[in-house]
């Protein structure tokens, strides 16, 4: 029932361009001027309780959506629909705002399935297995790295993210980051450096000295290509002083703070992330009473990250106690190579709604206006008048199915800017 004029992008050019800006956007992702309806929405989910019900996801039900280029121009009852050039029929089905998953890891090489089958027989995670990929991702050519990183956005895509942060982490040498930055640029706007994710071996015996190198030559070579900087502030990473110190030389250089922290023991993360007013503060699993209360009262995101608590069998993020002490809270996978090989949103949204006390409605909305709080947008996350028109159509008459049928691949087609992607 597709009227569209112009043909679909091919898989490939949508691969190509999984996560580009607009602003670097290819001829094939460029939206057409024409306007689109999506009509016969069972439930819409608008994230803006003004257009739908009173629930934080604003739903509508018996809804469409009008796209104009690359922007949402209209949403409502599909009775009141404004004519259009060409009409989608969903049938019946849902729509909610494509995912934004603001924490990844997608600049690596190697394989870590033999560490992963270890910790499945027993053994536990540790910051360590980091410097193993590390060794990998200093070995790859700039060409595998990029594959490695479009093919993992790509499968995101699929899967209905819109937007995705992504990080390097895995170089650890200034021009290692760099490089890493420099590729992730060229498919996200969100991307994040994070030279301090762990102490290298060759500086094993002088971790100051690697903190200067992080908070100096690295980030002047770092700083072009990324929006974010980021520490992994735990006990065998970096301590609080360091963290600070390196959170606070980005600033300097223009770059917004997000911090790893308490994720795998309690220590001075989620205060240091309030203190510095960082978008965001990510894993959140050992809070303290005080951390709790810091988050409630700052505009620092929680983000939680049950893939990486599924894949090293570790005690869940209380989800319910940040939202019930005021916190937003945001989904994302977290995805690496050694603690959370998931590209997958939906797989998060089930954890969090089976194991950490979250309602299907609160999950949807931290996987999408939650992960735009985290990147401190307002532009993606909502299907409202002016937002981008980045949308998922379930193969299921509700989000709420996203928990209740979960691993059941529901995405069934995605829109980025207005183009039809999936
Ligand atoms: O977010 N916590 C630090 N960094 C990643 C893990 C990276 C790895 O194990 O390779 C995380 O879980
Ligand atoms: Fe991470």
């Amino acid at each position: 029932m597709r009227a569209s004029p112009t043909p679909a992008p091919t898989a490939d050019q949508a691969t190509k361009d999984a996560m580009s800006s607009p602003s670097t956007a290819s001829p094939a992702e460029s939206a057409s001027t024409a306007s689109t309806v999506i009509t016969n929405i069972a439930a819409l989910v608008t994230n803006d309780p003004s257009l739908g019900d009173d629930s934080p996801v604003g739903l509508i039900r018996d809804a469409a959506v009008v796209i104009e280029g690359d922007r949402v121009v209209w949403t409502g009852e599909t009775s009141k629909a404004p004519a259009t050039d060409n009409r989608v029929e969903a049938d019946g089905r849902a729509v909610l705002p494509g995912f934004v998953d603001s924490h990844s890891h997608l600049l690596f090489a190697g394989d870590r399935t033999e560490e992963f089958n270890a910790r499945m027989s027993g053994r536990s995670y540790s910051a360590g297995g980091i410097r193993t990929t590390v060794a990998a991702t200093r070995a790859a050519s700039d060409t595998d790295l990029e594959r490695t990183l479009v093919r993992h956005l790509a499968e995101a895509l699929r899967q209905g993210t819109t937007t995705m942060e992504t990080k390097s982490g895995y170089g650890l040498s200034a021009e290692d980051e760099a490089r890493a930055l420099r590729l992730a640029a060229r498919h996200t706007d969100e991307v994040t450096y994070l030279g301090a994710h762990v102490v290298p071996p060759e500086y094993a015996d002088d971790p100051a000295a690697y903190v200067e190198l992080v908070t100096g030559p690295m980030l002047d070579a770092c700083a072009p290509y990324a929006r974010w900087i980021d520490v992994f502030c735990e006990e065998g990473a970096f301590d609080g002083d360091q963290a600070r110190a390196v959170l606070s030389a980005g600033r300097e250089k223009g770059l917004h703070p997000r911090v790893h922290a308490n994720q795998l023991s309690y220590g001075p993360g989620v205060r240091l992330a309030v203190e510095l007013d960082a978008a965001s503060a990510d894993h959140c699993t050992h809070l303290t009473d005080a951390d709790v209360d810091a988050l409630a009262n700052s505009r620092t995101v929680a983000t939680l990250l049950p893939g990486a608590e599924f894949s090293t069998r570790a005690a869940w993020p209380d989800a319910r106690r940040l939202l019930d002490a005021g916190v937003t809270v945001a989904l994302s996978t977290d995805c690496n190579p050694g603690s959370s090989f998931t590209s997958s949103v939906p797989f998060c949204v089930a954890l969090a709604v089976r194991d950490m006390g979250m309602t299907p409605d609160e999950a949807v909305w931290s996987a999408t206006a939650g992960g735009a709080a985290a990147l401190r947008r307002t532009d993606i996350g909502r299907i409202v008048p002016g937002a981008y028109a980045d949308l998922v159509l379930l193969d299921a008459p509700s989000h709420v199915h996203l928990a209740y049928r979960p691993g059941v691949p529901l995405v069934s087609a995605v829109w980025r800017r207005g183009v039809r992607v999936v």
